[in-house]
């Protein structure tokens, strides 16, 4: 076992994570075992559970599947299981996005293959976790913790197929918190962007490149209040929260808006004065950095 496991706010606390592989989830994975929990990955990619066994060592166990398939679900917890005695979190992360394609843009000959690609992984690859960890998260008295997407909640994030997928998603997390009350809490966190491994469908030939690798760090960080791009690392610490007994007690049925912002910009510009202001306080700011 990691010395991780006998400290820190999810000291003993086993966790079952998809898609943790690379970006977010695997910055999940990271900050997890540092607060002391064990760490099951259901990732569809060989290779990369190769690189989270030998980065996180005792840390971590390893699950080759895909989310779209309920029994690699339920082999993953069952092994947990016999493994721990117990699952406390389930944390649905493993997504594709559509790349930004827009209505207009969907090939038509293509768009029922594309709507099953990604809503299959990001609506039915949630449910059927859900559905397979519900029983031991009943028993331990634990949670689930949803990865959505500004595009939960906005229009802009993604075209129509991921931003519907990630609007399900909110339905997901509202029933299920409804459900499952009072023994298991169930949230979301909805990050803005960062720059990972996130894949498209195939059915839209988007499966072959990582798309928001090449997304321009200026204009992403121009588009939020706060001023920066973040990295994956940035967005765990909702995590931690929503998934500690203690610190997330009162929270269940809520969309943790991780957006740098996003959600307080306003229709104006701030007035002139008040921009002289807060420009000389950047430049301020980063000089110090
Ligand atoms: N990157 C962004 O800008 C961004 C913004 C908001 C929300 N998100 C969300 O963050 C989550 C993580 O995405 P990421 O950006 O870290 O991308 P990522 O591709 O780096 O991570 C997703 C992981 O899921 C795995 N995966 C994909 N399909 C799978 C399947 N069918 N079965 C099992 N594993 C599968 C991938 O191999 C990968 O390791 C997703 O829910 C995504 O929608 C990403």
């Amino acid at each position: 076992m990691s010395a991780g496991l006998s400290a820190g706010r999810l000291a003993g606390s086993v966790v079952y994570l998809t898609g943790g592989g690379s970006g977010l989830g695997r910055s999940i994975v990271k900050r997890f075992v540092a607060e002391g929990a064990h760490v099951g990955v259901l990732e569809i990619s060989a290779a990369k559970n190769r690189g989270l066994r030998d980065e996180f060592a005792h840390g971590v166990t390893t699950f080759t599947g895909d989310v779209r398939d309920i029994s690699a679900h339920r082999e993953a917890l069952h092994a947990l299981g016999r493994q721990f005695g117990k699952v406390d979190v389930y944390i649905a992360n493993a997504a594709i996005w559509d790349g930004n394609t827009a209505l207009l843009d969907l090939p038509e000959a293509q768009l029922d293959a594309a709507f099953e690609e990604i809503f299959a992984i990001n609506v039915r690859g949630y449910l059927l976790g859900a559905k397979a960890a519900a029983p031991a998260l009943l028993e331990s008295g634990g949670n689930m913790i949803f990865t959505l997407s500004t595009a939960a909640v906005r229009a802009g994030g993604g075209g129509p197929l991921y931003t519907a997928s990630k609007h399900a998603g909110v339905g997901l997390v509202r029933q299920l918190a409804f459900e499952l009350a009072p023994r298991v809490r169930v949230n979301a966190v909805a990050p803005a962007g960062m720059a990972t491994d996130l894949r498209g469908p195939h059915a839209l030939e988007l499966g072959g490149r990582a798309l928001m690798a090449d997304a321009d760090p200026e204009r992403m960080r121009a588009a939020y209040p706060l001023d920066f791009f973040a990295t994956p690392d940035d967005y765990v610490g909702p995590y931690v929260l929503l998934a500690s007994r203690t610190e997330g007690r009162s929270l269940t049925g809520i969309i943790l808006e991780s957006d740098l912002g996003l959600s307080a910009r306003g229709i104006r510009a701030v007035s002139g004065e008040a921009q002289r202001t807060l420009a000389s306080q950047r430049a301020a700011v980063g000089q110090r950095l």
